[in-house]
């Protein structure tokens, strides 16, 4: 017996505290530890952004220094990881490798994890920071069967995720200025987004005091689904299905007929009902780093400028506050910068990684923290006696 609060999706429960990330849906305003995430997207690099996330102000000189300095000394893999990903197929997804290579780092390192020791848990977050883009590139290498680069530690964060991701023993690569500012702002953008499915996934598993790396693994198989971060990968499929702006009337039709299960990818989301801040920064940026990056005329970019304009002016998405979200343009730059379309959600897991790390250890950090544990509303049988087989 018993009598809970029905909320499925949890559309009206807030499911803790938190001092990380504020967002008001309604008018579009997304804020990491109370800074405007215009600001930060322009203004700040990744590894200062994921130092105000975890530590809750922005760093100092020497404190990003510091900083840098820890993340660097910890972006190696243990050598005996290469055989594990060795045993993945070759066209296994990415993001199926990663959610195992990622999970897998709880073997290298559970016995020195106490959950209830910030030091472990700072340790814990900074191994994981470090070592995810070493995994991400990885399992693109694995996939396009050359051998993994080594992380090369006078780069910087993301210079060094590219040059793992497109050098190779016999021909050097050197990051473009350009490429590494597109990154460094998605990455951004990408970092952290409040209690959404995989960060409560993560917090969620962390509650029972499980191991962080498991954790983390746990939030890499929540984003992968196309309606979380699997929806960049999907946006450009569904570009390509759609092929030319004539089509996109067509297609809009289809998004909005209840008997077909198209949905426009990259476009709704549960909290904003207002242009997504991160979509209005990345649709800015796509001009200027198509022109510098590849050509600039690039015809999905067109083409995606052209859906959301349709939308925008259709009465069943206006009804609806259905604006584009991050997704939809992100997978243009990703694309623009050689990244292949199945790497597309590693490449947010990999960002979203700075957020997952620090909610679980802030939620860790609590003294009232308890083990997460939902209530349901039971509508199967009453009780009734056990039949034998026979007589079944
Ligand atoms: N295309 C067509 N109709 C839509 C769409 C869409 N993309 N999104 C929502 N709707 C309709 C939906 O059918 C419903 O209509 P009605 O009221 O007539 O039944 C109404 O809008 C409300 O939608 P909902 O599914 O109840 O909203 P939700 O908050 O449960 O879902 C969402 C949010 C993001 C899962 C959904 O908008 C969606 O599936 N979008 C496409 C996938 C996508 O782009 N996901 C990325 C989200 S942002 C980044 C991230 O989290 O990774």
């Amino acid at each position: 017996a018993g009598f809970f609060t029905y909320d499925p999706g949890f559309m009206a429960t807030a499911s803790c505290h938190s001092a990380i990330t504020f967002i008001d849906g309604e008018k579009g305003v997304l804020l990491y530890r109370g800074y405007p995430i215009e600001q930060l997207a322009t203004k700040a690099s990744f590894l200062e952004v994921a130092y105000l996330l975890f530590y809750g102000n922005l760093p100092s000189e020497q404190e990003l220094d510091d900083f840098e300095g820890v993340i660097m000394q910890h972006t190696m893999l243990n050598e005996n990881l290469k055989s594990f990903l060795d045993g993945f197929r070759y066209d296994a997804h990415p993001m199926a490798v990663l959610c195992g290579v990622v999970g897998s780092l709880s073997a290298f390192y559970h016995d020195s994890i106490d959950v209830h020791d910030p030091r472990y848990r700072e340790v814990s977050a900074h191994r994981l920071i470090a070592k995810i883009p070493t995994i991400a590139a990885a399992t693109y290498k694995h996939n396009v069967g050359e051998p993994i680069m080594y992380p090369r530690n006078d780069l910087r964060y993301c210079a060094n995720f590219l040059y793992m991701m497109f050098a190779t023993p016999c021909a050097d690569y050197e990051p473009r200025l350009i490429a590494e500012k597109a990154l460094n702002l998605l990455f951004i953008l990408h970092a952290d987004h409040e209690q959404n499915a995989s960060t409560s996934t993560v917090r969620l598993a962390g509650s029972s005091g499980a191991n962080p790396f498991a954790c983390i693994a746990a939030g890499v198989a929540s984003l992968w689904g196309p309606a979380h971060g699997g929806a960049n990968e999907a946006v450009l499929d569904m570009l390509a299905e759609i092929g030319s702006v004539e089509n996109v009337a067509k297609f809009i039709e289809k998004a909005k007929d209840k008997d077909d299960p198209f949905r426009l990818m990259g476009f709704g989301h549960r909290v904003y009902k207002n242009y997504d801040p991160r979509a209005k920064i990345i649709r800015e940026v796509c001009h200027q780093v198509l022109e510098e990056l590849a050509d600039a005329k690039n015809p999905l970019f067109d083409l995606a400028l052209e859906l959301e304009r349709i939308a925008l002016e259709d009465e069943y998405f206006v009804e609806r506050k259905l604006y584009p979200n991050v997704d939809f343009y992100s997978g243009i730059i990703y694309q623009a910068l050689g990244i292949p379309r199945n790497m597309f959600t590693v490449m947010f897991a990999l960002a979203r990684t700075v957020g997952w790390v620090s909610h679980w250890a802030e939620m860790m950090s609590e003294p009232s923290m308890r083990i997460g544990r939902p209530r349901q509303i039971y509508h199967g049988p009453q009780v009734r006696d056990y039949v034998p087989i026979s007589k079944r």
